[in-house]
C-alpha cells in the first residue's frame, strides 16, 4: 500500500457559524430569521458544538485524526464593535486547550462566511473601514489565543463571492435576495446591510486581500508562531468546446487569491468538484454524471487537479483545508476519500509539497442556505437529542490516518 511522508497532518474540519448553535450576533442569523429568506431553515441549536466541543474533539482524536480546524466566530469575540468579549476568547481557548489535550493539532479560520451584524449594519466588506476592522479583530483575538495555535488561516474561501458569478448550479431568486436584505436592514435600523455572500466580488477581492496581508502582520506581531495561509474554493475547472471562457474565469476567481497565498505560509485548498466551462461560462453537470446532494457531479478526481493547478503557481506548502461530498450513502464518501486520496499519493509522488488532508466535515452541519439536508459529515448528528453517531466513512479516515497510507476499507470492518 502507498504511503504518505512522514509528518502527515489527517484532519477534520468545522466551521463556527455551521456547528456551534445560536450565534445570535452574526449577520447570517439575521438572515436565517427574515421573511422571505434564501435559507431553508435557520440554523437554531446546529449541532450544539459550542457545548460539546470536548466531546467531539475526544471524537475526532479517537478516531485517529490528528489535527481539528475551525473557526473563531468574529461575532462573539467583537459582539459590539470595539468590545472585545473576554468569555468568548476564553472559549476558544479551552478548545484550543482540548485540542492540545487530545494530541490534536489546532489549524484555525478567523473569518468564516459569518460577521457580526453591526459589522453587515455599516455595509460588510463594502465599507470602507472594513478591512482595518477585521484587522483589528484578528490582532485581539490573536494576542489572546496566539501562544496555543498551531495553525492559522485569516479567511475561508474568499474567492467564493467571486465564483458565484460564474457557477451554473446555484439558482439564487433574485427577487427574494432584494426583500431578505431589505428586512434584513430593517432588522439592523440601518440603510445597508452587507453579508460576504451577496457582496460585489470585485470590491471584497480588493479589500479582502489588502486585510490578509495585514491581517497576517498582525497575528505575526503577536504571541505565538504558526504558520499563517488562506484557504480558497478551488474547482477542477475544464475547458468545453471551442472558445472556452476556461482562462478567464480562472484568472478572475483564482490569480488575485494564489498571488496572495504565495506571499503567505501555506495555501489551503478546498476542492468538491469539476466544472465545464464553455463559451459562455459554467456548463453545469455533464448529463450521466452522478450528482451529490448540492448538486454537482460526484467528481473526486477534482482533488488531484486542483492541487496541480494551485501547485503551478505558488510555491507554498499545500494543506487540504476542505473536501468532502454531501450524501446520505456512507459508502458513496469512503469512495470519494480513496479516490480523493489516490490523487494526492499521485500528487505526493511528483515532489508536490502537500501537507495536510483535512476532511470536511467531521458532523453533518448546517450546509447555509440548504439547512440541514446535505450531509457532509463522518459523524452523523441526531438534531432532537444531539447524540453523535459515527458513521463507517469516518473509521476508513482514522484508519489511513493511523497507519499513514492507504488501507483496505474491508480489513478495519
Ligand atoms: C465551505 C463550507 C461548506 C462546504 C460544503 C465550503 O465551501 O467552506 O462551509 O459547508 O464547502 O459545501
Amino acid at each position: 500500500m502507498k504511503s504518505f511522508p512522514p509528518s502527515f497532518v489527517w484532519g477534520a474540519a468545522t466551521a463556527a457559524h455551521q456547528v456551534e448553535g445560536n450565534n445570535v450576533n452574526s449577520d447570517l442569523w439575521v438572515l436565517e430569521h427574515c421573511r422571505p429568506t434564501l435559507f431553508q431553515e435557520p440554523s437554531l441549536d446546529a449541532c450544539d458544538h459550542y457545548h460539546r466541543f470536548q466531546d467531539d474533539i475526544r471524537l475526532l482524536a479517537g478516531l485517529g485524526l490528528n489535527c481539528y480546524r475551525f473557526s473563531i466566530e468574529w461575532a462573539r469575540i467583537e459582539p459590539e464593535p470595539g468590545h472585545f468579549s473576554t468569555s468568548a476568547l476564553d472559549h476558544y481557548r479551552r478548545v484550543l486547550a482540548a485540542c492540545h489535550e487530545n494530541g490534536v493539532t489546532p489549524m484555525v479560520t478567523f473569518y468564516h462566511f459569518s460577521s457580526p451584524r453591526w459589522f453587515a449594519a455599516m455595509g460588510g466588506w463594502e465599507h470602507k473601514q472594513a478591512g482595518d476592522l477585521f484587522v483589528r479583530y484578528c490582532e485581539r483575538a490573536g494576542r489572546a489565543l496566539g501562544d496555543l495555535i498551531s495553525f492559522a488561516s485569516t479567511y475561508n474561501e474568499p474567492n467564493l463571492p467571486m465564483l458565484f458569478r460564474w457557477i451554473a448550479h446555484i439558482d439564487v431568486p433574485f427577487t427574494t435576495v432584494l426583500l431578505m436584505g431589505r428586512k434584513a436592514q430593517q432588522a439592523v435600523g440601518s440603510k445597508k446591510f452587507g453579508c460576504f455572500f451577496l457582496g460585489d466580488a470585485y470590491v471584497l477581492q480588493e479589500r479582502m486581500i489588502a486585510a490578509h496581508h495585514n491581517a497576517v502582520s498582525a497575528l505575526k506581531s503577536g504571541p505565538g508562531s504558526y504558520p499563517i495561509g488562506v484557504n480558497l474554493a478551488i474547482q477542477d475547472e475544464q475547458p468545453c468546446g471551442p472558445n472556452s471562457q476556461r482562462d478567464k474565469k480562472c484568472a478572475e476567481c483564482y490569480d488575485g487569491w494564489l498571488a496572495a497565498a504565495a506571499r503567505s505560509d501555506f495555501l489551503g485548498i478546498q476542492a468538491y468538484t469539476r466544472c465545464r466551462v464553455g463559451k459562455k461560462g459554467d456548463l453545469g453537470p455533464e448529463p450521466g454524471i452522478p450528482l451529490t446532494q448540492m448538486g454537482y457531479e460526484f467528481w473526486p478526481e477534482a482533488l488531484e487537479a486542483c492541487i496541480r493547478y494551485a501547485a503551478a503557481r505558488v510555491a507554498k506548502p499545500i494543506y487540504i483545508t476542505e473536501s468532502g461530498v454531501a450524501t446520505d450513502d456512507d459508502a458513496q464518501r469512503v469512495e470519494y476519500i480513496r479516490r480523493s486520496l489516490e490523487g494526492v499519493l499521485d500528487c505526493l509522488d511528483q515532489g508536490i509539497d502537500v501537507r495536510g488532508y483535512i476532511h470536511w466535515s467531521l458532523l453533518d452541519n448546517f450546509e447555509w442556505i440548504y439547512g440541514y439536508r446535505p450531509k457532509f459529515g463522518l459523524i452523523a448528528v441526531d438534531r432532537a437529542t444531539q447524540q453523535r453517531t459515527i458513521k463507517p466513512s469516518a473509521r476508513y479516515l482514522g484508519e489511513l490516518a493511523r497507519q499513514n497510507q492507504m488501507v483496505d476499507l474491508a480489513a478495519i470492518r
